[in-house]
């Protein structure tokens, strides 16, 4: 195999910031060209990174140019037609995440992989954490008993991403819950092997992105205009599983806590445990102890680590981390919990893909 082609549809923030650089790293991958409905944003990134031809129309750049692998750095309601196009054109597909605005989109590009034999990868980055792969390979070798609740966190205490591509309903289809809540419930269902959920209950709360004072004081060096912000900035919600497994998660952009965490919390029959910071707790001779590691974890850039995996996984022919199936599952978790908090009442989760 030649050099892999690379395309880059959606020229924002995060194919400029983690995608193009580490393709560009890369001596056998070539970026042949990038698209974005903004010509401006196109133009900018193909001048700063020697990208040769830009495009305000991905169906033209798949059309021209024989990609075999494309990054979908578009906002999350916008990752399915770009996805599905890049497919059906031949080629291999990273889509950010979460997979898309709701589960609807999330099964038209799952159905788009399974149909055109392409590879789709939901670019989850949180599953190169070092610390995520020794609690799933502890739990994995029952180390903690039964794993029978969890808490899945993905909180900031004051982190509301101040643009559009986040906060307009259009453009996210929810706030938290699919923007960090994601992470969070990849977390649970990567340690757990994806265990079938039966159903679940959500609460939305909007607390503080609607705040005239809040938006004016802004969040990351920028401001926003409160009557733009339509999605909620907490989201709760509880899944129960059909293995009586139990999952609460908790999401936010925004809350009085001590500090920002993105974690999970594992109680087990033979002992718990947590992520940020690694710790263990169990019984040694009938005493209870709290495991701490002595070193640091190693340092991984897991942003690096996933576009390496995928133009790997291109290579392979196969997916080698969070497959499109996987995905859509944490997708429909998120749906059933989005679901439930605006019917106000317990949901099945839908899982017969
Ligand atoms: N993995 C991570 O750590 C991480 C971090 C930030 C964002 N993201 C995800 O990346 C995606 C994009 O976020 P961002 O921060 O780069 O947003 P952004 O607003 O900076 O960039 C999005 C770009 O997509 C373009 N766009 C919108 N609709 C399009 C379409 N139909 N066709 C082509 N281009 C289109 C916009 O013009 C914009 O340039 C989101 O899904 C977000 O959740 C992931």
């Amino acid at each position: 195999m030649g050099r892999i082609r690379v395309g880059i549809v959606g020229c924002g923030g995060i194919a400029r910031g983690t995608h193009v650089p580490h393709y560009k790293e890369m001596n056998d991958v070539e970026i042949a060209a990038c698209a974005d409905i903004d010509a401006a944003a196109a133009r900018s990134l193909a001048e700063d990174f020697k990208i040769p031809r830009y495009y305000t129309d991905f169906n033209s750049m798949f059309e021209k140019e024989e990609l075999d692998a494309v990054s979908v750095c578009t906002p999350n309601m916008f990752h399915k037609d770009p996805t599905v196009a890049a497919l059906k054109a031949g080629a291999h597909v990273l889509t950010e995440k979460p997979m898309a605005g709701n589960l609807r989109d999330a099964l038209e590009m799952y159905e788009a992989s399974r149909k055109t034999g392409r590879i789709l990868i939901v670019g989850f980055q949180t599953r190169f954490r070092p610390d995520l792969n020794m609690l799933r390979n502890m739990v994995n070798a029952g180390e903690l008993g039964e794993i029978y609740y969890c808490r899945a966190l993905a909180l900031r205490r004051w982190g509301i991403p101040p643009r559009k591509t986040f906060f307009s309903k259009t453009l996210a289809g929810a706030g938290p819950l699919l923007d960090i809540g994601c992470y969070a419930v990849d977390f649970a269902m990567y340690i757990m092997n994806f265990p079938k959920p039966k159903s679940a209950f959500g609460v939305f709360y909007t607390k503080f992105g609607n705040n005239p004072e809040m938006a004016r004081r802004g969040c990351w060096g920028g401001t926003w205009n409160p009557t733009e912000f339509e999605v909620e900035d907490n989201a709760f919600g509880m899944v129960k599983f059909k293995n009586d497994f139990t999952m609460l998660l908790e999401t936010n952009w925004a809350s009085f806590i001590d500090r920002d965490r993105f974690s999970v919390e594992l109680l087990g029959t033979n002992g718990g445990a947590q992520l940020d910071p690694f710790e263990v707790y169990r019984e040694i001779q009938g005493v209870r102890v709290t495991v701490r590691p002595q070193d640091q974890m190693p340092n991984v850039d897991i942003y690096k680590m996933r576009i390496r995996k995928f133009i790997e996984s291109v290579k392979e022919g196969r997916p080698l981390f969070s497959p499109a199936i996987e995905g859509l599952r944490v997708q429909a978790i998120l749906e059933a919990i989005h679901r439930s908090a605006i019917e106000d009442r317990e949901v099945p989760v839908e899982w017969d893909f």
